[in-house]
């Protein structure tokens, strides 16, 4: 039992040993360590910075070998009190944008955070118009700084929400910056499948930070922010394409790559079409969860408003609904959406409506399906021939104006067919497609009095030349004979 106290005793007596001996070194930390409720040097003491051997002296200036609070804290040997405005920024960027004293401190951390800061959104002016808007003790503190990675940093995942919405969620500060800007991120944010994970201190879903950045900060119209349409689906699987880092979550990690390979993500990734959705277009910013069986609707139709309100008035709508079917998945999946053919119609086994009707099973809708599926074939076919008649009359140089201008009605129904399909009725489906075949029809008749005309021309042309040669011959003959008849008569 003595013996356990005689060892604590020496453990405790080392501690103290040691720790008043490093603290003694640096003159500003012992003495202020005495002054009753001084609140920085007692969060410095598991200070980073003060683990590596920083001093007070090394933001504050002052000479931190003196004893005397005069001489320490003398301006003449460079101290410069608390440092205001622009000039906090400027303390830290002395090291952190210095990348050879930072390698003296034994460190390999990047030194472009204060490069970055200054072209973020945040380093836009604040409202006095005399600093930036957040300084690096806004999301880091002034004391008691600990790496990022400790759950005490006011940047760990489980702290980051805070740290942001303490102005993001301020609607009097906000507003004298950008009144239009939204102020319930946090409030959504918590209602969100990563927010209400983290909430629960799990520190692995998305949080500000992970889709917004750090130091480079950017509104999202801005092309080189994270959350940019065109480069939001790359900030979306910095995690979600992570096999190892989604393990526990037991969630599939092809999304992305299902995503680039759609028609949405080939338009928006490759074409740059920002009118095609990314990540967030169906699954929100802030309150990220999977779109619900009736939401997902809402959200294609927010693009697609003719073929969700079609689908709406259909009698799929309350067979699916009755069924927890979602309305536009179903047919097109979500994430690898692919361009819709005519294939897709009919009873054959690449048509979807075959997969849940048969002749025996939901069969009124198969003998839709099927009739449909013939109305899309004759006016294949119809249209197939008018094409052709058209080109060949062309070719042989005759006016079809008129019956190319049924060509393109005939293209604008097949269009206004494929949107059709959704009403999943029969009638409506044979008007459009009535309307293409009006139109097919007009332009073959057209085409094929082209072409008759021109065998015509070509007959006519024939004959006139036939006759015109003949005349001519008649004419020869005529004046030789009156040539001769003069010669005779001379
Ligand atoms: C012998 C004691 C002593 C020493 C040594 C000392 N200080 Fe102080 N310091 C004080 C006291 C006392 C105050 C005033 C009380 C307060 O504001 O906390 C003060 C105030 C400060 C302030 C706040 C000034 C302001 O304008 O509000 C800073 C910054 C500071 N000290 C930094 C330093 C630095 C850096 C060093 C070392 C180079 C140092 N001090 C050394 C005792 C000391
Ligand atoms: C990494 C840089 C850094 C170090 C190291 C540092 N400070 Fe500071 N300190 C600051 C900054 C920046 C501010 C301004 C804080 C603000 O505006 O809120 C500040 C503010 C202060 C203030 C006045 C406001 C306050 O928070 O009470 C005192 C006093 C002070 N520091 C003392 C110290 C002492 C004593 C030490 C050493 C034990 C120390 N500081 C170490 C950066 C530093
Ligand atoms: C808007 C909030 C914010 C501001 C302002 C800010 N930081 Fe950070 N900082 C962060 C976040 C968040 C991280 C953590 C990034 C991560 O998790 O990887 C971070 C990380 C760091 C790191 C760790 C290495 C790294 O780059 O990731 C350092 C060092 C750092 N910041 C220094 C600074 C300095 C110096 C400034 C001022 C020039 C500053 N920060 C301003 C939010 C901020
Ligand atoms: C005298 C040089 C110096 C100054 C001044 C300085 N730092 Fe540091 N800082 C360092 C060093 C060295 C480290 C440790 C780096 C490491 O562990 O790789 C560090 C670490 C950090 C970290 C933790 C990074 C991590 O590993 O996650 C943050 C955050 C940080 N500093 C912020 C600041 C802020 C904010 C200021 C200004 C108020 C500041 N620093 C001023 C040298 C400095
Ligand atoms: C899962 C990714 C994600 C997370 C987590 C996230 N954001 Fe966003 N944030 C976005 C996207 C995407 C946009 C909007 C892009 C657009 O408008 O096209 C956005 C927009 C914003 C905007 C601009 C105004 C607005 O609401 O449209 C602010 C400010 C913002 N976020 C702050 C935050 C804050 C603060 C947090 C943490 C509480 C946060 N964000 C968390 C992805 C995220
Ligand atoms: C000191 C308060 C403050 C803190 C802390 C802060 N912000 Fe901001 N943030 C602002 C202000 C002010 C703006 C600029 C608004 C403007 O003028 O458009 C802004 C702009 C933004 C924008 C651009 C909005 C847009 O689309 O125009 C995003 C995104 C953003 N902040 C995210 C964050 C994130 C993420 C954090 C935490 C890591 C954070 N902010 C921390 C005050 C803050
Ligand atoms: C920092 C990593 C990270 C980032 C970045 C991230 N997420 Fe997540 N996300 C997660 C984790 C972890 C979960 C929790 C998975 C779970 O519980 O199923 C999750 C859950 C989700 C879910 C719910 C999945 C389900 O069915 O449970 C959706 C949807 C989602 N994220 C979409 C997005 C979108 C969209 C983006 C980009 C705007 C994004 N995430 C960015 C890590 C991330
Ligand atoms: C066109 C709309 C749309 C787009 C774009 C989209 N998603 Fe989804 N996502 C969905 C739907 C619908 C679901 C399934 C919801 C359900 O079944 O309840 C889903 C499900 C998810 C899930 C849950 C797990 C799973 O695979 O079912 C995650 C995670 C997810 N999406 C992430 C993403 C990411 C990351 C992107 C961008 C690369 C993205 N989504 C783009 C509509 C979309
Ligand atoms: C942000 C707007 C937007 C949202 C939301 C959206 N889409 Fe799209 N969608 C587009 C655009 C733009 C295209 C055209 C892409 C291209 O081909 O250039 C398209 C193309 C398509 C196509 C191929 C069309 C064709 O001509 O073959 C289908 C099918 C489709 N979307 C279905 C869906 C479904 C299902 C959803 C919901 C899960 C959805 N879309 C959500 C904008 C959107
Ligand atoms: C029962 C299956 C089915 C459902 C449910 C369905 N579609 Fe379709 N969709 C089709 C078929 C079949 C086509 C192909 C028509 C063609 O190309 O001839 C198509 C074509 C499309 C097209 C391309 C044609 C156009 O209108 O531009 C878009 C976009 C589209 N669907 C969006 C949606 C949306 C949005 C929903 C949900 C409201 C939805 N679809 C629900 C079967 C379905
Ligand atoms: C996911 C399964 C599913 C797919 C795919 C599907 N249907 Fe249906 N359809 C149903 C169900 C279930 C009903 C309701 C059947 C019932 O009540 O007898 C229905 C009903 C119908 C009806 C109404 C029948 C009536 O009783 O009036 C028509 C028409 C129809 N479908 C056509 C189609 C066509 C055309 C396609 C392909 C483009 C298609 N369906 C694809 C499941 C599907």
């Amino acid at each position: 039992m003595r013996k356990k106290y005689f060892l604590f005793g020496c453990v405790a007596a080392s501690i103290l040993f040691f720790s008043v001996n490093l603290v003694a070194d640096d003159q500003c930390v012992s003495c202020h360590t005495n002054v009753v409720g001084d609140k920085p040097s007692e969060l410095f003491k598991h200070d980073i910075h003060f683990k590596k051997g920083i001093s007070c002296a090394d933001c504050h200036g002052g000479n931190s070998k003196m004893e005397e609070m005069e001489a320490a804290m003398n301006p003449k040997e460079g101290y410069k009190g608390v440092p205001k405005g622009d000039a906090i920024s400027q303390s830290c960027a002395r090291c952190h944008s210095d990348a050879d004293k930072m390698k003296k401190y034994g460190s390999t951390l990047p030194t472009n955070q204060w490069n970055n800061l200054q072209t973020s959104a945040h380093g836009k002016l604040s409202t006095t118009g005399k600093e930036h808007i957040a300084q690096c003790i806004t999301c880091h503190n002034a004391h008691g700084i600990v790496s990022v990675k400790s759950p005490e940093s006011p940047v760990y995942p489980l702290n980051v929400v805070k740290t942001c919405t303490k102005c993001h969620s301020s609607a009097t500060f906000m507003r004298t910056y950008n009144p239009s800007l939204p102020i319930d991120q946090g409030e959504k944010y918590r209602s969100s499948v990563h927010g209400v994970k983290n909430g629960k201190g799990d520190p692995k879903p998305a949080v500000c930070s992970s889709c917004h950045g750090s130091h480079d900060i950017r509104t999202s119209k801005d092309a080189k922010s994270s959350v940019y349409a065109v480069n939001l689906p790359g900030t979306c699987s910095k995690c979600h394409s992570d096999a190892q880092y989604m393990k526990e979550y037991k969630i599939p990690t092809n999304q992305y790559e299902k995503y680039a390979k759609s028609v949405h993500g080939v338009a928006l990734l490759q074409k740059h079409d920002v009118g095609a959705p990314s990540c967030n277009s169906c699954h929100g910013n802030h309150g990220a969860t999977p779109p619900g069986v009736e939401s997902v609707s809402k959200v294609c139709g927010t693009c697609h408003a003719l073929n969700a309100d079609l689908f709406s008035a259909s009698p799929h709508k309350k067979a699916f609904d009755d069924r927890k079917l979602p309305e536009c998945e179903t047919c097109h999946s979500n994430h690898e959406i692919v361009a819709a053919t005519d294939k897709l119609i009919g009873v054959t086994t690449e048509a979807v409506c075959s997969r849940c009707h048969q002749e025996n099973q939901n069969p009124k809708g198969y003998a839709v399906a099927k009739a449909m599926r013939q109305m899309v074939d004759s006016l294949d076919i119809s249209g197939s021939a008018a094409i052709t008649l058209v080109n060949e009359a062309e070719q042989k140089g005759m006016e079809v104006t008129d019956a190319k201008f049924k060509l393109r009605d005939a293209k604008q129904a097949h269009l206004q067919m494929r949107t059709m399909v959704h009403a999943f009725n029969e009638g409506k489906f044979r008007e459009v497609v009535d309307k293409g075949m009006e139109a097919t029809l007009f332009a073959k008749t057209e085409a094929k009095d082209a072409v008759d005309e021109y065998y015509f021309r070509r007959i006519g042309l024939g004959i006139s030349t036939l006759i015109m040669s003949l005349l001519a011959i008649v004419l020869f003959v005529y004046i030789r004979r009156i040539e001769k008849k003069q010669a005779e008569e001379r």
